[in-house]
């Protein structure tokens, strides 16, 4: 069939096609006649190309052109894609347009804070503008397809990538990565500013053993499915075009061969219709895993699961057809694929335009999306002291020493994934401070190159700097490069010599304040009590420095609160604040001290609880937490209804008051607790979380609303039940918050 022909017959049918695809996941699937039609004029090898997902843009024209390419990673230049896309479309028997994929993870040109970073702001809004404008940027080049957001839960700092994460807890996971598929996929797909979402890793990538990359999990499945599984979920009924399946194993099983995971669960148990394209090369490393002997099983086990797509390796390309030709895949599994990834294409729109139109498009780093990137940035730094209340420092007359190897370190604010993020564009607190306080006011001196660095040489140029000046702002932290996939950390204090550096401008005696820049919590509770303020600020992106300025100088109250545990040492590590009580939970009153412990004292087994004799029980700084320069009140907790019949909402409200002087914005939160369960249940659960700004006096009730089947959880029959019993709520700014109520559900 020529490629005229079926442009026209497509033509025709998109009509109909158009309004289909604006409809959810779990309805007739779109563009059946179109995909049945051109199905049929497919050989096997055709339908095998398009399983096929290519990197980069050499040496691939040939299998282009014998239509043996379905999709290509990795290239980004629009006259690259706009060859390869003519070489699919025209020189192909087909002409079936390719899809261009990349990672667009937190931003394309411009560039925003982290997921971890964002997930502190708790807004999930100003998440999906941001992933709307990541997604106009890379449509305008071409690339219709990002691998994100991720939405792989972690409880572990150690490991790197959980950078990428929005921290430890399902439920922000699940708005946040939901408000990332809604800004990538648009209101459909087939708008030009539109990319496909793919949520990535399932699952359990972040329970990695040690918080060592792609390391083994050991999970029970009611722990998979009640914590690790919920916010894929989310992006499935968000309408979430595709899938990835993680580099680990579960139990003993690598993801991207296991059945129960994409076949019993995303596709059966959920009715996911879209595509599930493997990791890099997770094909063939299930031989690597020791889970098949051959590519050729490989192939077989990865297909017969549910992966639909295989990115880089060969093992479909190579191994398909003779599996096909044997008998043990069926023509049914194959066109069930293709038809997946024909519909992503058709639901696109690359049939009916396959080329990108760039100057259709505005410039990328324009205004507006700066200004969002800023807005996203300010919202996401965290306070997590502010003695005396040296911040902000509103109409600062005096001199500012600006030091450490991060203040003016373009490259690194960007932090981990930014392949196409340029450092040139990132403006660094140094320039936004000297902007804004004058750069005579500002005595600048890194005093590290970088923050790995053991040279002191640097050193007293800072230390003078500082005795220059009045208040101390010290940029200290973690380069970019230390966090990401396989940048995994066994220590999680602060790297290099910066503790020292930070004990020699304390005896400056000057008021110093830290901005922490990160990929994942730290821990630097020895040197915490010299700085006046702290403000944790992660890796920003393009706008960081425009967005510490306002924090710093009290154009805005920080609101940001952390959304993953911050313990005090690794070795409390995983910790977490919807942990199980135990039966003999630990309290300050049971905490024995080490060094309170007499030499040669007899062992006891009454009155002993869940501690460590050097760090307690407590982590460092629990999650939600994060300061502000105003103060919250939080009162008059009520339920509506206290006995709450099952099926029913239940209506939870607090009053708030901004106790402070200046305008700010807290994140008020709601945890529950099901006091009794036929499994034990977690201490506390998010719930839901609203952030609400008021005037400094001024007072608001804030109300939540939530049904009894958001309180389940999966019982040792494996089924997802609410149990009835009793429960509590509580309403505040943390997972400590301590006003609570009571209630029942019957
Ligand atoms: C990562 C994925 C990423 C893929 C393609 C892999 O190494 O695990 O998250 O999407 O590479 O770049």
């Amino acid at each position: 069939m020529s490629r005229k022909y079926l442009t026209q017959a497509w033509c025709v049918l998109l009509v109909t096609g158009i309004s289909l695809s604006c409809m959810a996941q779990k309805t007739i699937p779109s563009y059946h006649q179109e995909i049945e039609s051109l199905m049929s004029k497919m050989s096997v090898e055709d339908k095998i190309g398009q399983l096929i997902q290519e990197n980069g843009d050499q040496g691939h024209d040939g299998s282009i052109k014998a239509g043996q390419v379905g999709s290509v990673l990795n290239v980004v230049n629009p006259q690259a894609i706009h060859r390869m896309q003519q070489l699919a479309v025209d020189s192909s028997e087909l002409g079936i347009p390719l899809i261009f994929a990349r990672d667009v993870i937190h931003g394309f040109k411009t560039i925003f804070p982290i997921p971890l970073g964002m997930a502190a702001s708790f807004n999930p809004d100003l998440v999906q503008q941001s992933a709307a404008i990541a997604a106009e940027e890379a449509a305008s080049v071409g690339v219709r397809w990002t691998f994100s957001p991720m939405v792989d839960v972690s409880r572990d700092p150690r490991w790197g990538r959980v950078a990428e994460t929005f921290g430890e807890d399902p439920y922000l996971h699940a708005r946040m990565g939901t408000a990332m598929v809604r800004g990538y996929q648009g209101e459909k797909l087939s708008d030009k500013t539109s990319i496909a979402a793919c949520a990535k890793h399932f699952a359990a990538y972040g329970a990695a053993i040690g918080g060592r990359d792609y390391n083994t999990v050991e999970l029970p499945e009611n722990v998979l499915r009640d914590v690790y599984l919920p916010p894929f979920k989310a992006c499935v009924d968000a309408g979430i075009a595709s899938f990835m399946p993680s580099f680990n194993e579960i139990n003993g099983v690598p993801s991207s061969g296991s059945a129960f995971l994409l076949d019993q669960v995303l596709q059966k148990e959920w009715g996911f219709n879209g595509v599930v394209v493997s990791d890099w090369e997770s094909v063939i490393q299930l031989q690597t895993h020791g889970f098949t002997d051959s590519e050729k099983e490989s192939a077989y086990q990865s297909f017969m699961a549910g992966t639909h797509m295989e990115m880089n390796s060969k093992a479909y390309a190579n191994k398909l057809r003779e599996l096909i030709n044997e008998g043990r895949i069926s023509m049914e599994k194959l066109d069930d694929a293709v038809r997946r990834i024909l519909r992503m294409k058709f639901e696109l729109g690359l049939f009916d335009d396959p080329y990108t139109h760039t100057a259709d498009f505005p410039p990328m780093l324009n205004d507006h999306n700066k200004a969002l990137a800023k807005a996203v940035a300010t919202e996401s730094i965290v306070l997590l002291k502010n003695e005396k209340n040296i911040l902000p420092l509103t109409g600062f007359k005096g001199k500012i020493a600006v030091v450490g190897p991060l203040a003016d370190s373009p490259h690194d604010q960007l932090g981990t994934w930014i392949f196409d993020g340029d450092k040139a564009d990132a403006i660094t607190p140094l320039t936004s401070l000297r902007d804004l306080f004058g750069s005579k006011n500002v005595n600048y001196a890194a005093g590290m190159a970088f923050s790995r660095s053991l040279d002191k040489d640097l050193f007293p140029e800072a230390i003078e700097a500082a005795k220059n000046s009045d208040v101390i702002l010290v940029f200290i932290g973690e380069e970019s490069i230390l966090s990401g996939e396989s940048h995994c950390r066994a220590d999680l204090g602060l790297p290099g010599i910066q503790e020292e550096f930070i004990r020699q401008l304390a005896e400056t005696g000057k008021p110093m304040v830290a901005v922490v820049m990160a990929g994942r919590p730290l821990t630097f509770e020895s040197v915490f009590d010299t700085f006046d303020a702290v403000l944790y600020t992660w890796h920003l992106g393009t706008m960081a420095g425009p967005a510490i300025a306002d924090i710093v100088s009290g154009k805005v109250s920080p609101s940001g609160k952390l959304p993953i545990t911050f313990p005090r040492h690794v070795g409390q590590v995983p910790i977490y604040y919807s942990y199980k009580n135990s039966g003999k939970p630990a309290s300050d009153a049971t905490w024995e001290r080490l060094y309170e412990i007499p030499p040669e004292a007899p062992q006891l087994s009454i009155g002993n609880t869940n501690h460590y004799l050097d760090y307690g029980f407590e982590p460092w700084f629990p999650f939600g937490f994060g300061l502000s320069y105003s103060t919250f009140e939080y009162s008059d907790i009520n339920i509506q209804d206290p006995e709450v019949s099952m099926g029913d909402s239940i209506v939870i409200s607090a009053h708030l008051k901004n106790t402070g002087s200046v305008k700010a914005t807290e994140v008020v939160q709601l945890y529950v607790r099901d006091l009794v369960g036929s499994r034990t249940r977690p201490v506390r659960e998010l719930k839901g979380f609203q952030r609400i700004t008021l005037e400094a006096g001024e007072r608001k009730k804030v109300v939540f609303r939530i049904h009894t089947s958001e309180l389940g959880f999966h019982n040792l029959d494996m089924e997802y039940v609410t149990e009835p019993g009793a429960f509590k709520a509580w309403i505040g700014g943390s997972s400590g918050a301590d006003l609570g109520i009571d209630f029942s559900v019957n």
